[in-house]
């Protein structure tokens, strides 16, 4: 068996008296493309913010590149290869796009020189689709374009997990196809990718593996196949209904 990537051991976060997350086991392989589904207020952003330390966790631990990072400060873990993207976009206002990834780059990447980092700002606008936007005010973006921003801001520092969060929110369904194949081009190109998102088909259609949560714990965990025919899945997002 090949070794986890990322391994989350009995991580619990709680805010006062809300018992956000936990205890939670996760492991990531190497290039996997992971799901994570589960309602609203089920712990899906904690778990996200404890891995890439913008919480620290209660308990538990965290393992990346078999290293112990529960105690790294967030830009340390993303210049280590470990990059999210947030689920409301934030792009500088009164920059440019290339000055929004230019930014990630200083803070994260190990370009040396600015030779270096202005090529690497180019080749993630060419991956996101976004060259033509290079001179753009971030503020005059539309949707699409603002959440490819935001994903290009989490490339820029060539991470090796990407973990996107809704990145997809608002979106058509003709974006979120143009979404989903960039997450999978990227995908391809040796990057695993955690996918917290709303959106069932979209998760479906593009993970291996599948973790849904609920109150902060993993109520399942399979294939597509397997999470969507899940009595305990049906029950959290159907169980309403039945009842009348
Ligand atoms: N910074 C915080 N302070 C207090 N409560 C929080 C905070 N972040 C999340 N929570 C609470 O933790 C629970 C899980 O939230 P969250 O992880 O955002 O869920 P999800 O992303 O699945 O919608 C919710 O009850 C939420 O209100
Ligand atoms: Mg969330």
């Amino acid at each position: 068996m090949s070794e986890s990537l990322l391994a989350v051991r009995d991580v619990r976060k709680a805010f006062g008296p809300i018992k956000a997350l936990g205890p939670v086991d996760v492991d990531l392989m190497p290039g996997e493309r992971l799901g994570i589904i589960g309602p609203n207020g089920s712990g899906k952003t904690t778990l996200i913010n404890c891995i890439s330390g913008f919480h620290r966790p209660d308990t538990g631990s965290i393992v990346f590149r078999g290293e112990d990072i529960t105690r790294m400060p967030a830009y340390r873990r993303a210049r280590f290869g470990l990059s999210r993207s947030f689920q409301i976009p934030r792009p500088f206002l009164g920059m440019s796009v290339f000055e929004n990834l230019l930014v990630p780059m200083d803070y994260c990447s190990s370009a040396e020189t600015e030779k270096e980092e202005i090529e690497r700002v180019e080749q993630v606008l060419e991956s996101v689709g976004l060259v033509e936007r290079r001179d753009h005010p971030a503020e005059l973006l539309s949707q699409l374009e603002l959440r490819k921003l935001e994903l290009a801001r989490a490339l820029a520092a060539r991470p090796r997990v990407l973990i996107a969060d809704e990145a997809m929110a608002g979106l058509s369904e003709a974006e979120i196809d143009d979404v989903l194949a960039l997450l999978l081009k990227l995908n391809a190109s040796g990057v695993a990718v955690v996918m917290i998102e709303h959106i069932m088909h979209a998760v479906m259609r593009f993970s291996q593996r599948v973790i849904c949560l609920e109150t902060g714990k993993i109520i399942a965990e399979g294939s597509p196949d397997e999470i969507v025919a899940s009595p305990q899945v049906q029950k959290v997002y159907f169980g309403e209904q039945t009842r009348r």
